[in-house]
């Protein structure tokens, strides 16, 4: 890789796997010094720390259950830490919003205690973990949400997820508006079905693979590797002049 981002840091939240572990890894290969949250996964954040650091790139885990409101500034204490420690300073460069929990289930099977947790992670995590941020987040630095396709075209199997991811695009514009004086440009790429455990039960039903295959322009599903690539973009030089966009990485779905 291209080692664009040398001497910057990164901040992925739930990189212990899927999408986040793919863009973690490419940032990392690029030359940042990322840093990314897990909650259950303890094992994997501590692979996806080894595969960064066997190709030699430099990464650390923290851990951070994003349900929970005050595990937020908690995860900033630690981060603040580490990277005095590794950069000498606390500065944040690139900050990607990703963790999200998946949440099967009509409006009829609906509870509030699934909305408040669906909630929590996709929308108020979101929120708060730029509030924190602002302190740290480099003039010119980049903020970046994982959104999805769901967010303009609802599945009414997943209503919670869905309004939640609408939630992300509203909140990515606000922010574009905000942080656009300080040069700081805040993006979402928003996934179409990508290969990765949230979907794998659906995975599992060839009918429907082949369905969504046939609603997708190139034909397959994606990779993690394809939204890393979008987001190695929004994070480097290169996409400085991109901002309040929700980016569609999906092959073409349903077009
Ligand atoms: N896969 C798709 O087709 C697709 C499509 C559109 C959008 N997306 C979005 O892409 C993002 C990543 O999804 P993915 O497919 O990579 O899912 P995944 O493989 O299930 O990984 C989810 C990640 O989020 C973390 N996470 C879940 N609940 C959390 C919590 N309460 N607190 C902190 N972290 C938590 C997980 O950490 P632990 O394992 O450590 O708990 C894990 O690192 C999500 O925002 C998702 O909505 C995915």
């Amino acid at each position: 890789m291209s080692q664009s981002l040398k001497g910057k840091t990164a901040l992925v939240t739930g990189g212990s796997r899927g999408i986040g572990r793919a863009i973690a890894e490419r940032l990392a290969a690029d030359g940042a010094t990322v840093a990314i949250t897990y909650n259950a996964s303890s094992a994997g954040a501590e692979e996806v720390v080894a595969t960064i650091e066997k190709t030699g790139g430099t990464a650390f885990a923290l851990h951070a259950d994003l349900v929970d409101a005050a595990a937020i500034p908690a995860l900033f204490d630690a981060l603040d830490r580490e990277f005095n420690t590794r950069k000498g300073s606390k500065a944040l460069d690139i900050l990607v919003n990703n963790a999200g929990n998946s949440g099967w289930g009509g409006l009829a099977d609906a509870t509030p205690d699934a909305w408040n947790t669906m909630f929590a992670v996709h929308a108020r995590a979101p929120f708060f973990v730029v509030q924190s941020a602002l302190s740290r987040l480099s003039d010119g630095g980049r903020i970046i949400n994982t959104s999805s396709g769901l967010a303009t075209r609802p599945l009414p199997a997943v209503p919670i997820y869905s309004m939640a991811k609408a939630a992300i695009n509203n909140l990515t514009h606000a922010l574009a508006m905000e942080l656009g004086p300080r040069g700081i440009t805040v993006n979402a790429v928003a996934p179409g079905w990508t290969r990765t455990d949230m979907n794998a039960a659906v995975r599992e039903n060839a009918d429907m693979v082949k369905a969504i295959e046939a609603d997708t322009a190139l034909g397959r599903f994606g990779e993690t590797s394809d939204i890393a690539a979008v987001v190695a973009f929004l994070a480097s030089e290169e996409g400085r002049w991109v901002t309040a966009q929700v980016i569609e990485a999906s092959g073409g779905y349903k077009l």
